[in-house]
Formats: C-alpha cells, sequence, structure tokens
C-alpha cells in the first residue's frame, strides 16, 4: 500500500525515521513537509516525526466517498499541494459533501480556517480513528485518506503528568525519544533497549509503550530514582505493561564512560547524552570550544567503553549537543571521522544528510544533533 505523511517540524529527521522503518528505497520526500511511503501497514503512533498519515486512494474520490458504510459522515478537507489556500480547498470540500448528498448521505464538513485541517482539530474529531470521521489529504493529483494524527493529548499527558521532573536536567520530548528508538531499533518487534544517560526515564518510557523491554543507568543516584519513579507510574496508569510477564525497566547507576552493565542482553541503544549546563546566549568562541570539546570527550569515552559489551551489529541512536553560533547557525560535536577507528559506522539515510539531524525550537542555545551509528 502507498501512504502519503505529514512530517513533523524537523521534517528531514522524520524521513531519516520513516526510512529507518520502511527503508529508504521505500520513502520519497515530496517536499512541503510531506513524504510518500510503501509499506504493508502504517503504526503511526510508534512515529515519534509523522503528524499524520493517509492512505492513497486507488480508485477515484468519489467511488470511495460513494462507498463510505452507512450512518453520518463528519468529513475534512485538507489540501497539501503548492497554491492551495483556505478558499479553494472548503470550495473542494463542498463539491465532494454535496456528492455524498446525492447519495442521499447525512454530512458534516469540519469548516476550514486553513487550506488545511490542523493536527488539534484533526485529532479532536478523531478524523481517520473512527467510523465515517474521514479527512481527504490532497497533494496535487493525489488523494489520501487520513489513517489517523498524532496523539498530543496522550503525548501531553505522558511529557507533563510525569511525577519526577527536573528543569536542568532537561527533558527529553517523548516525540524525539521515539525517534531515536525508531532510528536504533528500525522496527524490529522486540528486545532491550538501553539508556546509558537515562535522567528521568524518557527513553525508557517510550521503549516500554513501544513493546521492548527497557534499560537504564545513570551517573546519578537521584536520576535513578526518578527514572524508577516515572517509570513505576507509568506502569500503574498503563494495563498493557502490567500483564507484560518481563519487568518493564531495569535501572542501575554507573558512569557512562566506565560502567559494566550488568546485563550483556543489550540489543539497541537510544540516549540523550549529557548536553552541559544550561545557556542563556549562544557561547563566545572560547566557552564553544570547552563545551565541545567536553561533550566530544564523554562521548567518545562512552562509546570505547560500550563497544566491547555490545553484539557487532548493536545501532546506537544518540542526540547530542549542538550549539547556536553567532551567525545563527549550529555546530556539534564532531568525532564522525574517528567512528571508525572506536568500532562503528555511522549509518545514512537517503533523504537527509548528516548536518539535516538536527531537533531545535528557532534561537534554541543548545540543539539536539542526532547521530546514528552501527557496532562494527
Ligand atoms: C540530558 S540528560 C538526559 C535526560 C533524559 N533524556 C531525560 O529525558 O530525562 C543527561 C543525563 O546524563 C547523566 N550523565 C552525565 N554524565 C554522565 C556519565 N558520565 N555517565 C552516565 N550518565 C551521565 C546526567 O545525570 C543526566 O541525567
Amino acid at each position: 500500500m502507498q501512504y502519503l505523511t505529514v512530517l513533523g517540524r524537523e521534517a528531514k529527521l522524520s524521513l531519516a525515521e520513516l526510512e529507518a522503518l520502511f527503508g529508504g528505497k521505500n520513502v520519497t520526500s515530496l517536499g512541503h513537509q510531506l513524504a510518500k511511503v510503501t509499506a504493508d501497514s502504517f503504526d503511526l503512533n510508534r512515529l515519534g516525526g509523522t503528524i499524520k498519515a493517509a492512505q492513497i486512494l486507488e480508485q477515484p474520490l468519489a467511488d470511495y466517498l460513494a462507498n463510505l458504510p452507512v450512518g453520518k459522515i463528519t468529513l475534512g478537507f485538507s489540501d497539501y499541494s503548492k497554491g492551495a489556500n483556505t478558499k479553494k480547498t472548503w470550495l473542494l470540500a463542498l463539491k465532494y459533501k454535496n456528492i455524498l448528498k446525492r447519495h442521499g448521505r447525512n454530512v458534516r464538513l469540519i469548516p476550514a480556517t486553513d487550506a488545511v485541517i490542523s493536527s488539534a482539530t484533526a485529532h479532536h474529531n478523531q478524523l481517520g480513528e473512527k467510523l465515517n470521521h474521514i479527512e481527504i489529504i490532497k497533494y496535487n493529483d493525489i488523494f489520501a485518506t487520513s489513517i489517523g494524527t498524532q496523539n498530543i493529548t496522550a503525548y501531553a499527558k505522558r511529557d507533563q503528568q510525569r511525577p519526577a521532573r527536573d528543569a536542568f536536567v532537561g527533558m527529553l520530548p517523548p516525540k524525539l525519544a521515539q525517534i531515536l528508538i525508531n532510528l536504533a531499533t528500525e522496527g524490529k518487534s522486540s528486545g532491550t533497549v538501553l539508556d546509558p544517560f537515562c535522567g528521568t526515564g524518557v527513553v525508557l518510557q517510550e521503549a516500554a509503550l513501544m513493546g521492548y523491554s527497557a534499560y537504564g543507568s545513570d551517573l546519578s543516584e537521584k536520576m535513578i530514582k526518578y527514572s524508577q519513579r516515572n517509570l513505576d507510574w507509568l506502569t500503574e496508569k498503563t494495563p498493557k505493561l502490567q500483564k507484560s510477564a518481563a519487568p518493564a525497566v531495569t535501572l542501575e547507576e554507573g558512569d557512562a564512560t566506565d560502567h559494566q552493565w550488568q546485563s550483556t542482553d543489550i540489543d539497541f541503544v537510544a540516549s540523550e547524552i549529557y548536553l552541559g549546563h544550561p545557556l542563556s546566549a549562544a557561547p563566545a568562541d572560547i566557552k564553544f570550544k570547552e563545551l565541545k570539546q567536553d561533550a566530544e570527550t564523554l562521548l567518545r569515552a562512552f562509546l570505547k567503553n560500550i563497544a566491547s559489551q555490545i553484539k557487532s551489529g548493536t545501532q546506537l541512536a544518540l542526540a547530542t549537543p549542538s550549539w547556536l553560533r553567532h551567525d545563527g547557525s549550529y555546530k556539534g560535536v564532531d568525532i564522525l571521522d574517528e567512528i571508525e577507528n572506536l568500532g562503528y559506522n555511522s549509518i545514512k539515510y537517503l533523504n537527509a544528510t548528516q548536518s539535516d539531524l538536527l531537533y531545535h525550537r528557532e534561537n534554541q542555545i543548545v540543539a539536539r544533533q542526532i547521530i546514528v551509528l552501527r557496532k562494527k
């Protein structure tokens, strides 16, 4: 089947995530935050970087609409083509509403405030998720029917209601944790995900929800306690985790640069390494060099230490710091030249270069640069 996907803010990173799950040759960037994906099935809930997904129609849209199951229809229409506007999209929506009416169908049209329906409106109206709650997504001459929108309510709950939070450590957005896990696991259905800088446990939480065993370690005893509290809270709230035979999470204290992990059962590594102290402005050149060197030293020592403790082929997806420079660009840790000597290859994507794999908000001082490695 073919799917049209609407990508998140960091579109290139989202493309890399899709490639990790579906293979590079099955993912085509269409520009305009869109991609086409060939896949047997599509589970939007496990993707951090895709906002909406829609199955491309193989039949004319009018035929598809004429054959919808009985019952009232809620219809939304989004046009992602270049040059689309609210008025043109609304007229198209009315055209298809009238076709449905001629078939005697009762239709509620979602009012258009833009050429595309926002993910909040799509989610709120359960478009693509409930029988006859339809969102038609148009891109040039492609028509697709939504299979859902990212569940922003669930993300917000997982993010904001966790009992143990730490503003200083800074918490990874759950969506980025999912992206890291997908880049490391490439969608394999089971195994153990290690986060050796687990902090408050966002990666562990998402890994457990995605069906993996989660294994965390951190230098700080306090962070291990925080992770434990957050994971206990998650298990309490999530019946499927209570039913699982294996414990959802294993935690231990340790410095990632010299720790011997107690379990050698590590299949994937997904982690946000220490990003350094929070900064209030772009660092001056001397400070920047110092921060970069410290982060490179930590990353190098960690990679050296873990190399002998993981199997050949194990993939690591790491969020590493990248600093805002005075010209508005970002510059991050730069150890890819040494990667081979450390015993790894770096993973390349067809739709994104290494410098594209950046996760940040505008003017954020410390952004996250994502690197994906495979143990030789
Ligand atoms: C950026 S935070 C990770 C935050 C985490 N992703 C979360 O969502 O809470 C980095 C973590 O690395 C830990 N850390 C710093 N140096 C470390 C080291 N050498 N070994 C292991 N953990 C370390 C810190 O205690 C901190 O919890």
